[in-house]
């Protein structure tokens, strides 16, 4: 009998537990030390190396101020952190809303215990009880389809792109460039918008402030910068409105990419 109690106990804790404190169970688990899987870890540089290194760089160190170091960081010994950082998004980081458990799992673990770093194991059950317990993203957000730039803001933009942009990006935004430029993607239009749809205007302006040009990056000023993407959603087929996108990426995380209005 007293086993029973003991078997049903364990039971009822190991399904109720993840679903109603997700984050002490988290951190439990990563007090706990699991040991590092090489295969996990080799899967997490893999998926590093394709969908991280463009703004944290190869050794981790990023480009602080904008793009934090990922090497040295002890912020990252917060599992929560990392997992919710990749999932929804946050500042000027965007969102990896298809990436799986186990993949989460990967790149947490190849984060936490390369370059300088020694945080410890994370496994797939760990991110799971996480991903559990996150808000669902963008609930609050405002749709870029509901007048989020203004007429003049779009003129502007226009003026820094055909002088800054136009030449690799072409002059309808279709990716279409002069012939001497390597080839570059479409900026505008329903390609452009569904590959970046889910994610926040924050993302793509520390993407263009931060990366762009490709040639010369960081050479305009948050104002062109946030002006431009005004002008790609204008190109687009996005309505103005008659408040003006804000440059400051706080506030643009409250706004949402999304392919079609609501
Ligand atoms: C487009 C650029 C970009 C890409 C791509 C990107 N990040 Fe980030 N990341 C950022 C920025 C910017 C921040 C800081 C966000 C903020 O202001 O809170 C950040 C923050 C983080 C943080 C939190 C660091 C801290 O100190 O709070 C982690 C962890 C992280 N990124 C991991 C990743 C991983 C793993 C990937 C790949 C799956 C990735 N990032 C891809 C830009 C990026
Ligand atoms: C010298 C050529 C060049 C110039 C100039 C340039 N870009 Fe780019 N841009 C690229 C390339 C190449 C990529 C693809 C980057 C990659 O694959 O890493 C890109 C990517 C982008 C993206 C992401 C597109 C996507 O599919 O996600 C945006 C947005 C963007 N550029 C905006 C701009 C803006 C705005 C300017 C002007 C301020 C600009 N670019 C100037 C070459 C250029």
């Amino acid at each position: 009998m007293k086993a029973l109690v003991v078997l049903w106990l364990s039971l009822v804790f190991s399904v109720a537990l993840p679903l109603t404190v997700p984050v002490a169970v988290a951190q439990q688990g990563g007090a706990a030390g699991a040991t590092l899987d090489p295969t996990l870890f080799e899967q997490g540089r893999q998926l590093y190396d394709a969908n991280c290194v463009a703004c944290h760089q190869a050794g981790g160190l990023g480009t602080p101020p904008n793009l934090p170091a990922l090497s040295g960081n002890d912020r990252l010994k917060d599992l929560n952190l990392i997992v919710r950082a990749i999932r929804t998004g946050q500042g000027g980081m965007v969102a990896f809303p298809n990436l799986t458990a186990d993949e989460i799992a990967a790149l947490a673990s190849y984060v936490r215990n390369t370059w300088s770093n020694k945080f410890g194991a994370v496994s797939a059950e760990q991110v799971t009880t996480i991903l559990a317990g996150l808000a669902k993203p963008n609930s609050a957000k405002l749709s870029v389809w509901s007048g989020v730039y203004t007429a003049a803001q779009n003129k502007r933009g226009e003026e820094v792109y055909s002088g800054g942009c136009a030449y690799c990006h072409g002059s309808r935004l279709n990716g279409a460039g002069h012939s001497d430029q390597p080839p570059s993607p479409a900026v505008a239009r329903e390609g452009f918008l569904r590959k970046w749809s889910g994610q926040t205007v924050a993302a793509l302006f520390v993407y263009v402030r931060t990366r762009m040009p490709s040639d010369n990056p960081g050479i305009f000023t948050d104002q062109q910068s946030i002006d431009s993407i005004a002008h790609m959603l204008a190109v687009s087929g996005l309505p103005a409105g008659d408040k003006e996108l804000p440059t400051d990426p706080k506030a643009l995380e409250g706004f949402v990419i999304e392919l079609k209005p609501k």
